[in-house]
């Protein structure tokens, strides 16, 4: 999965999608660098899910197109779609583990589905994950005997495995401590790096979104209305951009 000309990952392009009447997204264009980590902002129920959604095709959308490596994502047929999802390692915003299996077998999961990897092989990349976000001593528990944040690390470990070339995050931080979040945040930049991945993070939190994000987007009233590295947002001079930016560091806001 290159993308097309080494620019851009993701390429959102005029997208519209409503539920009954509810016009969610209203015309979204934004561009995700490749091999950069970029982050979505937006106060709640603006779309930032929504949005996310139609990367992998979980969502089609009414109007508009969402490419990934150049590809068109609603076009793809079932087989090239199951191809993009091998490629994409998503971490829902509740974590989304399977709850009748255990840590162990949900991290397995993507690698059986995927891949013709020996049970050994598997043990050793799910061990390893595991490691990578603490969690080495709960492979047999199940996922309502976690913590919140160990469900979250869990999901993470999960959307890693394949070791995918773009990586979406919907709020890895929400419901974790502020120490976790900044260890979280230093495992998202890590894993970067590691795998020279592309990555979508849609956080509430300020302070994580300036220290993780190479390029930032901020969504409200169903289109973008900024976008660019921290400093070209600090500078901006639109208002909502200097509002959302000033009153999410002040304090909260109602957003989450
Ligand atoms: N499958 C669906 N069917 C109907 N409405 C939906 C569906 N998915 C999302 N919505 C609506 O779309 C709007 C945007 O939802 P979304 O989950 O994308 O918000 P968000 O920006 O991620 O918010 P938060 O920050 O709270 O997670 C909401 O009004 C939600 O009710
Ligand atoms: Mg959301």
């Amino acid at each position: 999965m290159d993308s097309k000309d080494g620019e851009y990952m993701v390429e959102v392009e005029d997208l519209h999608k409503g539920f009954d009447g509810n016009q969610v997204l209203d015309g979204v264009t934004c561009q995700i660098p490749a091999g950069k980590i970029s982050v979505v902002m937006g106060p709640s129920g603006t779309g930032k899910s929504v949005l996310l959604r139609h990367v992998v095709g979980l969502l089609y959308p009414d109007k508009g197109d969402v490419r990934v490596a150049g590809k068109s994502v609603p076009h793809l047929n079932e087989e090239e779609l199951l191809e993009l999802r091998r490629n994409v390692g998503m971490l829902f915003q509740d974590g989304a583990l399977f709850s009748s299996m255990n840590l162990y077998d949900n991290v397995a999961f993507p690698l059986r589905q995927h891949t013709k990897k020996s049970e050994r092989d598997i043990k050793e990349i799910v061990m390893q994950r595991l490691e990578e976000v603490g969690l080495q001593e709960a492979v047999t528990k199940m996922p309502n005997e976690l913590s919140g944040g160990m469900r979250k690390r869990a999901g993470f470990a999960r959307a890693l495995v394949l070791e995918p070339e773009l990586l979406l995050f919907d709020e890895p931080d929400s419901g974790l401590d502020p120490v976790r979040t900044a260890l979280l945040c230093d495992l998202i930049k890590q894993i970067q790096r590691k795998y020279n991945s592309t990555g979508v993070v849609i956080s509430h939190d300020i302070k994580s979104c300036f220290n993780i994000g190479d390029h930032i987007i901020l969504l409200h009233g169903g289109k973008v209305v900024d976008q660019g590295s921290k400093e070209e947002l600090q500078r901006s001079t639109k208002p909502f951009t200097q509002q959302f930016i000033k009153g999410a560091v002040e304090g909260p806001l109602g957003m989450e």
